[in-house]
Formats: C-alpha cells, structure tokens, sequence
C-alpha cells in the first residue's frame, strides 16, 4: 500500500520514486530525519520535534526547507490527506542532490519530504509487560545530539537485539550507559530517577523531557549524569522513552531480570501521566 508523501512542495504518494540516484542523504547519509506521532489526526508535540530538527539542520549547514508556520501547515495537511487517525509522520531533509563528491557545491536546494504512515503502538498489556533489553557497545559517531539519518550503528546494534529475542539495546561507552539505540534510557535507584545528560553522546529526547517534568512535578528526584556499567544490575526499576514506545518499562537486561521482572511504581506513575499528556 502507497502513503501519501509531501515531497518538496507537493503531494503525491510512496509509490513514487522521486529520490534520484545522486541524493546526498542515499550516498552520504548526508540529512537529518524525525518522527512525530499523530493521534485522530492531532499532531502530538509537533513543535519539539520541528525545532529538534532545525538544530540538527542548522549543526550540518543544511538551509531549513519550512518555517515553524509552513511545516505546521504541511504537516496539518498531510494529515488530513491520509486515510487513517493514528500512526507517525516519518520526515527527511537532505542536503539535496549533486555530482558525488565529499565536499558539496554551495547553494543545493535541500531534498525534503514526509509521510504519514500506520504504526501499532504499544497496548495496555505490551506497556504493562515491558520489554527486555540487552547491552552492546555503542558504536555511533560523536554528534548523537543530531537526529542524523546514519542510523547504522542503531540498526546493527538493534539487529543483535532482535536475535537475542530482545526489544531493544542499550548503548554502552566508556564504562557509561548512554541510551537506546532507538529510545532515551533512565534508571531508577534509591528512589531517584537517573538518565544520561544531554551532550552530544545522547539524542535530546522530546518524551525524555516530558518525562523529566513529569516525574519532578510529582516530586521524584532527577539525576541526570551517565549511569555507570555496573550499576545497571542494581537498579530498583528501569524504562525506556520514545516517540512510539512511549515510557516503557525494562524487566530484563542481558536477560538479568530488574525488580523480579514487573513494571514498577514510579515507571507505571510516569507512564500513566504520559499517556494522559499525549492525549491532553
Ligand atoms: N527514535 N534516542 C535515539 C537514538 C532515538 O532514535 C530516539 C527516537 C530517542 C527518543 O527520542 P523521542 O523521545 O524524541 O522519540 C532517543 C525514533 C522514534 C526512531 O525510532 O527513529
């Protein structure tokens, strides 16, 4: 089945082969990306995801194809193109198309597009289940802050975790946790909440905020500092957040179980307002 597509000022759909052969984001992955989740139609947080993408854009040197106005009106009308209520935009900015070559001629036009497309989100049994994770070094270049398309490292290191019958890996370096190749991670100790600080080792999370707020509201401690190795197998509860998974409990890790396996009551309390946030 074809999605509807916006590509570069117009609508057609997914059956269209409209990225030519010398794109930079196919030879370079030289282009940033994002996701946002929309529910009945409704965008949800759809300006944190723009503004994420304008300063990975503006890190790269790549000209911002939309202003905040006229991304939120192509994104309101690929929605109301598309057949179905729930599901994610998937976007894409490119530095555009050029004879290959590692340095690019000045003045591209950048390649962009989006589309929306069906996703099955988590269910009430699945969010209260949880997921296991395994570890695996984290192999990504140094600018994790960017939403940069490369997604090799995350695809190799997801692939491992998908044959060891795991949902999801989590990054290592250094003898510190980062995050998952796919998600923001935090771990619960002593009754705090601990998560890796924004750097550039880690994607700023727009659900990683969210949760943050959440949990300091309700007047749970936050520390944001890189989790050591070791503590990872002493941890009173653990999740995982992101766009589609929303706030995730973890119950095992490298198939060590945390908190005899249950979603435990800060992660349930997290999950519970975020979900209520999301449909606010
Ligand atoms: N992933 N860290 C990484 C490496 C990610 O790829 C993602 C999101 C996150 C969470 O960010 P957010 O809360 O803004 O979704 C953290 C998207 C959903 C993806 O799968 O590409």
């Amino acid at each position: 089945m074809s999605d509807v597509l916006w590509f570069n000022g117009r609508f057609t759909t997914t059956g269209e082969r409209v990225i030519g052969v010398e794109d930079r984001g196919f030879q370079f992955a030289d282009a940033v990306y994002e996701i946002f989740k929309f529910i009945g139609k409704r965008p949800v947080f759809l300006l944190d995801h723009f503004r994420r993408m304008e300063r990975g854009l503006r890190a790269i040197e790549i000209p911002l194809p939309w202003t905040e106005e006229s991304f939120e009106a192509t994104m309101r009308e690929l929605l109301a193109r598309t057949a179905f209520g729930d599901g994610i935009v998937y976007i894409q900015v490119t530095r555009g198309e050029a004879q290959r070559a590692h340095f690019w001629p000045e003045g591209i036009a950048p390649t962009a597009l989006a589309y929306s497309r069906v996703f099955r989100f988590p269910g009430a049994a699945k969010k209260e289940r949880g997921i296991a994770v395994i570890t695996t070094p984290d192999l990504r270049w140094q600018r994790c802050e960017i939403k940069s398309s490369n997604l090799l490292a995350n695809a190799l290191a997801k692939k491992q975790a998908q044959r060891a019958a795991a949902d999801e890996t989590i990054l290592l370096a250094g003898g510190f946790v980062r995050e998952g190749a796919s998600s923001s991670f935090f771990a619960v100790r002593d009754g705090r909440i601990i998560t890796h600080p924004l750097d550039e080792h880690i994607l700023p999370g727009v659900v990683r905020d969210r949760a943050i707020e959440l949990a300091l509201a309700a007047k749970i401690r936050v520390d944001e500092r890189p989790l050591r190795e070791p503590e990872l197998f002493d941890l009173e509860e653990a999740f995982i957040t992101s766009t589609t998974q929303g706030v995730m409990p973890v119950t095992t890790i490298d198939g060590r179980a945390i908190a005899n396996s249950r979603r435990g009551e800060i992660t349930t309390t997290l999950q519970q307002q975020f979900d209520a946030l999301e449909r606010a």
